[in-house]
């Protein structure tokens, strides 16, 4: 038999709410405590082990394998193994760990492997010396550790189930003993685990910047303002994809280019760039990791003659030892950037046509740090290495064309 044991915080959130609804100010301090109080208890510094799965549980609700909650939720199972969620395990973290103790490993497990099952596996795996005692149980899967952030990471606490507010009816009988449901997960705040450095970690910066900040970027925003959450953007109708940056529909909805060229005398021009970023809730890019490179060249109509004039670079250029910054060209949410490029025209009294070509290297941080890291090849364990130059290439293949522009130099027109 299947225990029912649905816990509804919503319908109390909402009753709450109504009969304080003359208060606004009391409603919206209530509600926040709320969700942040659960957040608090979700994703403490260290998430502990499940311990044993209730004796009621069949083998197919006891296990924390993605694929056996895929078996009833096939959609969120076959979106997720297409996200980048499930591969924070792949071989650009995985040549770092084999040359790393376990205690700076286990710092990188927290955002990459957090479930405590997931960190002894890994280091059963790396020969690490604090290892579990105890066989593996049935319901932990060997292989959880290689698919990264499980369902289990958000959705599984003590083998207890968490979850939004459902949508729609629910069925008479729920397996793995019900749901609890929170607010909290449509909360910009459930990301945060992750995607922000706290303060009280006394995390790395660079030039006094946190590397990873993009909640309080979003806090920032306009659109935070607008009460538009991390999942209104990245899980839309509750998709568990999390497009971003590796995607050029996602990246196109961020960037608005706009050009416009005047004549200023006989051989010159000047192109007037401005680069928005209308959509990401966040800086574009948020993290020093992506680049965005535009490239402006000159050319003459109808004939094989062009020159590039200019490369401007969006993003935060920081060096591999994560020590200096370069330049910090990141559009924060809503704003504009204005470029003033002074153009000469070779020959004055032909047609010239400005192009520009804007391209993405996702992880451009990255393949410049595994580069400066294979210059060090003889000093890596084989293995190793294949797992560097395999991470250098997946790297090096994220990168894509965003988009193309043109924009024609008027004719010189002596005004009389
Ligand atoms: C035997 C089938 C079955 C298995 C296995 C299963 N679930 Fe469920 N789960 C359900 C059903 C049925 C519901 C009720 C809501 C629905 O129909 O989606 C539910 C509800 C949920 C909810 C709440 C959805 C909401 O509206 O908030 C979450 C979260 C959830 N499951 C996560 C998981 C995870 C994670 C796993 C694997 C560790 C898992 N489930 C394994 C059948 C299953
Ligand atoms: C605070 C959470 C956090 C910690 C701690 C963390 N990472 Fe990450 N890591 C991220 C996020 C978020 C991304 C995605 C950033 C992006 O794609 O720009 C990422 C991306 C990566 C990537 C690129 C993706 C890939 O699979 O190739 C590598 C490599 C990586 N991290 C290695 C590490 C290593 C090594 C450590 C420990 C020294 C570490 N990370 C610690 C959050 C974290
Ligand atoms: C990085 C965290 C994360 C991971 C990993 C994750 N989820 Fe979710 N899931 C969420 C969040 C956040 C929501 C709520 C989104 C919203 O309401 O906008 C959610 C919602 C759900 C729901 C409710 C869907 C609905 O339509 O009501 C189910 C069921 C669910 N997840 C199952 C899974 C399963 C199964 C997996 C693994 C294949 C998984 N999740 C992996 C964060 C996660
Ligand atoms: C347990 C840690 C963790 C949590 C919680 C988490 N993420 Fe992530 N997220 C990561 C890591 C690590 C990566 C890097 C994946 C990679 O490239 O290897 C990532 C990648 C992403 C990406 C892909 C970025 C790209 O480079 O294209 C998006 C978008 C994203 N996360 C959004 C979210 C949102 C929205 C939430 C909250 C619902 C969330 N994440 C919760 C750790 C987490
Ligand atoms: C208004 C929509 C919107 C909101 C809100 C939003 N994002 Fe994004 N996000 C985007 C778009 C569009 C991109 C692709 C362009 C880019 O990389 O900035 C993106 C990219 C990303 C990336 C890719 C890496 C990078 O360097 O840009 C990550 C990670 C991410 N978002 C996480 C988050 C998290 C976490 C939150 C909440 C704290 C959030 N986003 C809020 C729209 C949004």
């Amino acid at each position: 038999m299947l225990l029912k044991n649905l816990v509804l915080t919503l319908v109390l959130g909402v009753l709450v709410s109504s009969l304080v609804a003359c208060e606004p100010d009391t409603d919206q301090i209530g509600e926040t405590a709320s969700i942040s109080q659960f957040l608090q208890k979700h994703w403490p510094k260290v998430l502990p082990p499940q311990g044993e799965p209730p004796a009621n549980f069949s083998d197919e609700e006891a296990s924390l394998a993605p694929q056996a909650c895929g078996e009833c939720h096939a959609a969120q199972y076959e979106q997720w193994s297409s996200s980048l969620h499930s591969h924070t395990m792949g071989a650009g973290i995985q040549w770092q760990l084999q040359l790393m103790s376990q205690q700076a490993g286990n710092k990188c497990l927290q955002c990459h492997a957090p479930l405590a099952e997931q960190k002894a596996l890994v280091a059963l795996q790396q020969g690490w010396p604090n290892v579990p005692s105890a066989e593996i149980p049935e319901w932990l899967p060997p292989n959880l550790a290689d698919t990264g952030l499980v369902c289990a990471v958000c959705h599984v606490r003590q083998h207890q189930r968490f979850g939004p507010p459902p949508r729609n009816a629910l069925p008479e009988e729920i397996p793995h003993a019900g749901f609890t449901a929170s607010e909290a997960f449509q909360d910009s705040g459930f990301c945060a685990a992750c995607h922000q450095h706290k303060e009280h970690d006394s995390p790395p910066r660079v030039n006094g910047k946190l590397q990873v900040d993009t909640w309080a970027q979003w806090q920032n925003s306009p659109q935070a303002a607008q009460d538009i959450h991390c999942q209104t953007c990245h899980m839309p109708d509750r998709q568990h994809l999390w497009r971003g940056i590796h995607d050029v529909e996602m990246t196109r909805r961020a960037l608005e280019v706009q050009l416009q060229v005047k004549r200023t005398a006989a051989g010159r021009a000047q192109l007037e760039v401005q680069l928005h970023n209308r959509d990401a809730g966040h800086h574009f890019p948020t993290y020093m990791v992506p680049k965005i490179t535009l490239t402006f060249t000159l050319r003459k109509q109808g004939a094989s003659w062009k020159r590039v004039i200019h490369k401007h670079i969006i993003g935060w250029q920081v060096n591999v030892a994560l020590t200096e910054e370069e330049f910090d060209q990141r559009i924060p949410a809503g704003e504009t950037h204005t470029l003033q490029l002074p153009v000469r025209l070779p020959v004055a009294d032909a047609s010239w046509i400005i192009d520009v070509d804007v391209d993405v290297a996702p992880r451009e941080h990255y393949e410049r740090t595994f580069r400066q890291s294979m210059k060090h090849a003889n000093r890596i364990p084989p293995a190793t290495l294949q797992s560097l130059r395999q991470a250098l290439s997946e790297a090096e293949a994220t990168r894509y064309r965003l988009m193309q522009l043109s924009q024609t130099v008027p004719a010189w027109v002596i005004a009389n």
